[in-house]
């Protein structure tokens, strides 16, 4: 077989045979083949596309490049979730306690932030003394003992998509729907779940910029995760502006908590709501959408979620009492108020620019190596919908060097359009596809 040939048959319009697509998935994770001729295969998909068979093809050829997590020693229903990514999603600190509250096992592995992005794991060590390399036995044990367990992913798992990622990555060949599919359910499949439940951003900020595009998404992802025999439903959502208020990693801790506390509802709470009720559902848990909602909103009001968090942090290290006292968590030493020049009403908020401006503080990073400051980002005062009157604030940046505050006050200024007119806010939850 020749890679050649398979470059030149996906050009022309073919379908790759499942023996054409384990040669060039192996033999890429081998190093046998090289980067210039697999991103002219990835160029060739994006133009061309996949049919289910040969996305579902190419999803298990890159989940059995390495090592698969078998979930056999927890007891129960094991779930997962995963977001396409987003700009201040902090939806797996408050979704994760809530449906472990709810008895749902969570045995999830997550990853950390790269550009405008956040990761969990990132957000997770703001938590004093919080260990995200737990050994697989200790991983094993918390989920069984307490419900919950988050931890980074390893190495050995798929590493076809790390090669691959990166390749895309600069090769423009990150938006295509057969390649976001198999990168994702590949990690999803080989980290063990039962239920898979997927949050499909759309949107400015997200990598589908059309609700159109976002479904077509949705529908692949849940299709290849059925045909690899397991249950997974897709939640549609509004990335055209930050989820929440906060952006940066102890910052969205901090949201998370007050939301789990029950101070703050909104967007948040209800993508928690709607993310939870698909995975207790799924899993059997609650007979319908309206019972699990019911059993998530008790475990906000009762404190249970709030004491999962808690047990959590602890079981993997971390200070329980940080969970209470939000004052233990990392905080920047600089804040500055973002001034709105002129009256109106928020029409739009450039979520991608947001996150850059929180990774401009050193709230993110430019490489993988790159060392993060946990206390430093953005908290957003006014989103779209929104009136402001001049002179308002729209944002606090919390910094810890005065000049790249002075430049975040002026970058974030520019990432809000003001209209005249009343603005309407769309709708968050754009569809539920099961
Ligand atoms: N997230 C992934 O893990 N892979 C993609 O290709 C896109 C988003």
């Amino acid at each position: 077989m020749q890679m050649t040939d398979l470059i030149a048959k996906k050009r022309d319009g073919g379908a790759l045979s499942t023996e054409e697509i384990q040669f060039a998935i192996q033999g890429y994770t081998r190093g046998e083949i090289p980067d210039y001729q697999m991103s002219a295969l990835c160029m060739a998909i994006l133009f061309r596309g996949m049919d289910d068979r040969e996305t579902l093809d190419l999803t298990l050829a890159m989940m059995h490049s390495g090592e698969m997590l078998d979930l056999s020693p927890i007891r129960g229903v094991k779930a997962d979730k995963h977001s396409t990514g987003g700009v201040g999603d902090k939806t797996s600190l408050i979704l994760c306690p809530m449906v472990a509250a709810c008895g749902l096992k969570i045995a999830k592995m997550s990853g950390r932030g790269l550009g405008h992005t956040g990761g969990t794991i990132d957000k997770l060590e703001s938590f004093p003394g919080f260990v995200t390399g737990i050994s697989e036995q200790r991983f094993f044990d918390n989920v069984n003992r307490i419900g919950m367990a988050i931890a980074g992913q390893t190495a050995d798992l798929v590493p076809a998509d790390k090669k691959l990622y990166a390749l895309r990555d600069v090769t423009g060949t990150v938006p295509s729907i057969p390649l976001i599919v198999s990168s994702i359910m590949s990690k999803k499949l080989a980290s063990g779940a039962d239920v898979i439940v997927l949050d499909v951003k759309c949107g400015s900020g997200a990598f589908m910029k059309t609700p159109a595009q976002a479904e077509e998404l949705a529908r692949s992802l849940t299709r290849v995760g059925r045909l690899a025999g397991r249950k997974v439903a897709a939640v549609i959502t509004d990335m055209d502006e930050p989820l929440g208020c906060a952006v940066g990693n102890a910052l969205e801790v901090k949201e998370a908590i007050r939301v789990l506390r029950g101070e703050a509802k909104g967007e948040l709470l209800e993508l928690c709501l709607t993310l939870g009720a698909c995975m207790l559902t799924e899993a059997g848990l609650a007979e319908d959408d309206r019972a699990a909602r019911r059993m998530l909103q008790q475990a906000i009001d009762d404190g249970s979620a709030l004491r999962k968090l808690r047990e959590f942090v602890e079981a993997q290290y971390g200070d329980p009492a940080s969970v209470d006292d939000l004052s233990l968590l990392p905080a920047a030493p600089i804040r500055l108020e973002v001034p709105c020049e002129s009256a109106g009403f928020v029409s739009h908020i450039q979520a991608e620019q947001i996150g850059l401006v929180s990774m401009h503080l050193g709230g993110g990073r430019a490489t993988k190596e790159s060392a993060i400051d946990l206390g430093v980002g953005v908290v957003l005062h006014k989103k779209v919908g929104d009136r402001v009157e001049k002179g308002d604030s729209l944002a606090t940046i919390h910094a810890s060097d005065e000049k790249k505050a002075r430049e975040a006050v002026e970058l974030l200024r520019a990432c809000y359009t003001l209209s005249e007119a009343p603005v309407e806010k769309p709708d968050f939850i754009k569809a539920i596809v099961r």
